[in-house]
């Protein structure tokens, strides 16, 4: 190279101008690169979260308001959360398949208000069951196959209701493949699966869990399904069976704490691959910028840009709204 010519080598020159760097930069944040993971509960007013500092419980109308405001920045879609009052918590977690429940109604009022925002949905059992677990608990030890049943269910109650995608986050083995079956059958052809492929067992989920009354009680960890955070080979196993089973887009999470994770698959994924950024990761710059010992927007835009730059092509995000403005100006 140019070494052989005694030429200096000067990096710098890509960093000279503000128009150099233009030419030279790779990766650029849009705001369709974002969904806004959204908390809903059966109130008639919007509540802070008290875990969460920023982030509200949407009533159904105050949701629909914020779709619009989502849409009109230029986010691509949202992934419905529902806090389930404690009175419909069950063992089984029974309402999860209820076609009049909160998560069919959000969706519906949503699609109709908003079409074009995408609407995502989670399935899991974790908001229903009184467990606090994923899925169904049975002799002390969360079950498999009969869990996939009642996923299969609830993902077909969220196509009935008019979800565009579904977000399997359970971490049971041989779901995607069951609810893709399930849909297709059903003519839901179009509705897509964006799953959660690499998804660990995290410290990170925290503050979520109280936005949502579902932390796992008892003392019984998610060890058993979620992933060990010590491992990257199983998310290439996660990964290749996740696509065989029909996934559309496959979910690397939390996001900042696998960046290797991300960049791993998407060396190698045939389909696009996703993070999520999550409440613990929001939750931590949060708290940095109240201290005021951070540039909370400044860091909030990097943290996104390194999850993109990793390989994500679109990322969950409680700071998708606030992203996208600053990206519009
Ligand atoms: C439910 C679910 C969780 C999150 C998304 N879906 C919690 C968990 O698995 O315990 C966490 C999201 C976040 O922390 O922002 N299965």
């Amino acid at each position: 190279m140019n070494d052989a010519l005694h030429l200096p080598q000067r990096p710098r020159r890509n960093r000279v101008s503000a128009a150099i760097r233009s030419m030279a930069r790779e990766t650029i944040l849009h705001p369709g690169d974002f969904i806004q993971p959204v908390f809903v509960h059966d109130g008639t007013t919007d509540e802070p979260v008290d875990s969460m500092p920023g982030q509200q419980r949407w009533s159904l109308d105050g949701l629909v308001t914020f779709a619009r405001t989502l849409a009109d920045a230029g986010v691509s879609g949202i992934d419905l959360f529902g806090r389930i009052p404690s009175h419909l918590k069950t063992p089984m977690g029974e309402e999860a398949t209820n076609p009049d429940g909160l998560i069919p109604q959000a969706i519906a009022a949503v699609k109709a208000a908003v079409p074009e925002l995408a609407v995502m949905t989670d399935v899991a059992l974790d908001p229903y069951t009184t467990t606090g677990q994923d899925g169904l608990v049975i002799g002390g030890e969360v079950v498999n196959d009969p869990t996939v049943a009642v996923l299969v269910q609830q993902a077909l109650t969220h196509a009935r209701a008019g979800a565009d995608l579904i977000g399997p986050s359970d971490m049971m083995d041989g779901r995607v493949g069951e609810i893709r079956s399930a849909l297709d059958a059903e003519g839901f052809t179009n509705v897509g699966i964006m799953s959660y492929t690499a998804k660990y067992a995290s410290a990170y989920y925290g503050p979520f869990r109280g936005a949502l009354d579902s932390a796992p009680a008892g003392g019984m960890g998610k060890e058993t399904y979620q992933m060990d955070p010590a491992n990257s080979r199983e998310a290439l196993r996660e990964l290749d069976l996740d696509v065989a089973e029909g996934a559309d887009m496959v979910m690397v999470k939390p996001a900042g704490p696998c960046l290797d994770i991300i960049a791993r698959l998407a060396d190698y994924s045939p389909v696009p691959v996703t993070a999520y950024q999550v409440s613990g990761e929001y939750l931590m710059i949060e708290a940095a910028a109240q201290s005021g010992w951070i540039d909370r927007d400044a860091v909030m835009m990097e943290s996104l840009l390194g999850i993109k730059r990793a390989g994500a092509s679109a990322i969950l995000t409680y700071y998708a709204l606030d992203a996208a403005r600053r990206l519009q100006g």
